[in-house]
């Protein structure tokens, strides 16, 4: 029986409707180096979307690989209890310098999980203080935080929630939110005239929430949708102003992805968490942190008897192989400028789509920031599943694109290379064409 056979025998693939794979057979891997993934049939493919947002510095870069081999050389992973070791020291010690006031770091495996314990972190943080009025969240409208349980509960996504709504506990969302293209857009800069609706919704909730979340700056599972940092800002006022915590999701946004090593660094602003995921090893492993402030790491302080710890744990927090990874991935940020690269190659990013939308006509409200670029496909026709459409003919052509829906959108490793970028334009552009015939 051949692999494909084999593989879908058993295997149940991620968002993915199995039935689906009847017409269009799995993609078998052969390889994946840069921005580039080779399957088993020579066929080689840009990596359009650097494979769900992780792979910020390309597939196996020889550094990360490097630090990978050295870790696994000395150990794998050991019980991170009662425990520590040295790449995970250097490691917190440039999480805790990447802000002002986050200095404290939690280990998991996954972008979730790091959600799930800044959720748990708040909660327990009121019970401990005695602020039992204060057990609620709330999130933007179209928030995406990831599939478990807590975070499902503050993801604006509808057919991600439905089959489950009955157990998810209700938490509230806040409409309105002031998109925008990008940077150069008005409402980026100042969003006063909005603000007051927005604050008239935020108030009710003012006096039982813990915690808001965001995805600082840009909502990547709503479609690549930019919000102004001058909201963010004001929402981050807000929260202060209401003894309210703000749990920053950088997930897809952080380590570079926006230009800047951080998002809500855009909005000048300072949460009481953050959680990194996805960038901060560069997909090489699942790994994951929670950071917090001083103020909430010294709530759970104190003598064991007094019954403060917090009692969260997974088997895989601190995995030691993750953290080496994470320490390179840092270390390569810093010193082959990646960030500069990115803020570098936003225009040429942006003007790409630019193109790709005069010569098609069939692309509308372009946006940007940093890395990443996102159009939405016009579909007078209402053909079935476009976005799905062209991201079949994309692979046909030899890139990953994966739309979000009828968003499309380039998300690619931020070290790509400029005529990489050209050819995923030409290879967009073919599949915009053929999905419609
Ligand atoms: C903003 C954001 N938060 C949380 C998650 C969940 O991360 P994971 O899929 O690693 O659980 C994602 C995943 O795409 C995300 O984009």
């Amino acid at each position: 029986m051949d692999l494909v056979k084999r593989s879908l025998k058993h295997i149940w693939n991620p968002c993915s409707q199995m039935k689906d794979y009847e017409q269009f057979p799995l993609l078998v891997i052969k390889s994946a180096k840069g921005s580039y993934v080779e399957l088993e049939n020579g066929q080689k493919l840009i990596d359009g979307i650097s494979s769900w947002w992780c792979h910020s510095l390309g597939h196996g870069h020889p550094r990360l690989k490097a630090a990978l081999l050295a870790q696994m050389e000395k150990f794998e992973h050991v019980i991170f209890a009662d425990t520590t070791f040295e790449a995970i020291v250097k490691l917190s010690e440039k999480l805790a310098n990447l802000t002002k006031t986050l200095k404290h770091v939690s280990f998991a495996s996954d972008g979730s999980c790091a959600v799930e314990i800044a959720m748990k972190m708040s909660l327990h943080a009121r019970y401990i203080l005695g602020e039992h009025q204060r057990c609620k969240f709330m999130a933007l409208e179209n928030s995406y935080h990831g599939e478990t349980g807590l975070a499902l509960s503050v993801s604006d996504m509808g057919r991600f929630r439905a089959p489950y709504e009955a157990s998810i506990l209700p938490q509230a969302f806040l409409k309105g939110v002031p998109y925008v293209s990008s940077t150069d857009d008005p409402l980026w800069h100042d969003c006063s005239a909005v603000w007051p609706a927005l604050e008239a919704q935020l108030n009710p909730h003012a006096a039982t929430l813990t915690a808001f979340l965001v995805e600082p700056i840009v909502q990547g599972s709503a479609g690549m949708m930019i919000y102004s940092q001058d909201f963010l800002k004001r929402l981050r006022q807000w929260t202060k102003a209401n003894n309210i915590h703000l749990i920053a999701d950088e997930i897809m946004t952080g380590i570079g992805r926006t230009g800047l090593p951080l998002a809500f660094q855009y909005a000048d602003i300072e949460p009481d968490f953050m959680c990194l995921s996805k960038g901060l090893t560069s997909g090489f492993l699942p790994f994951s942190v929670t950071l917090t402030t001083d103020a909430i790491y010294e709530l759970f302080y104190d003598d064991y008897a007094t019954g403060k710890t917090f009692f969260h744990s997974h088997t895989h927090s601190g995995n030691a192989l993750g953290a080496s990874v994470a320490l390179a991935c840092l270390e390569v940020m810093e010193q082959e400028n990646i960030y500069t690269q990115v803020q570098d190659n936003a225009l040429f990013l942006k003007n790409l789509m630019q193109e790709l939308m005069d010569e098609t006509g069939q692309l509308i409200n372009l946006r940007h920031l940093g890395a990443i670029v996102a159009v939405d496909l016009v579909n007078p026709q209402n053909i079935p599943r476009l976005g799905h459409r062209v991201f079949q003919e994309a692979l046909k052509r030899g890139a990953i694109l994966r739309p979000l829906g009828n968003t499309l959108y380039w998300l690619p490793p931020l070290n790509i290379e400029r005529d990489t970028l050209l050819d995923l334009q030409k290879i967009t552009k073919a599949a915009i064409v053929a999905a419609r015939v």
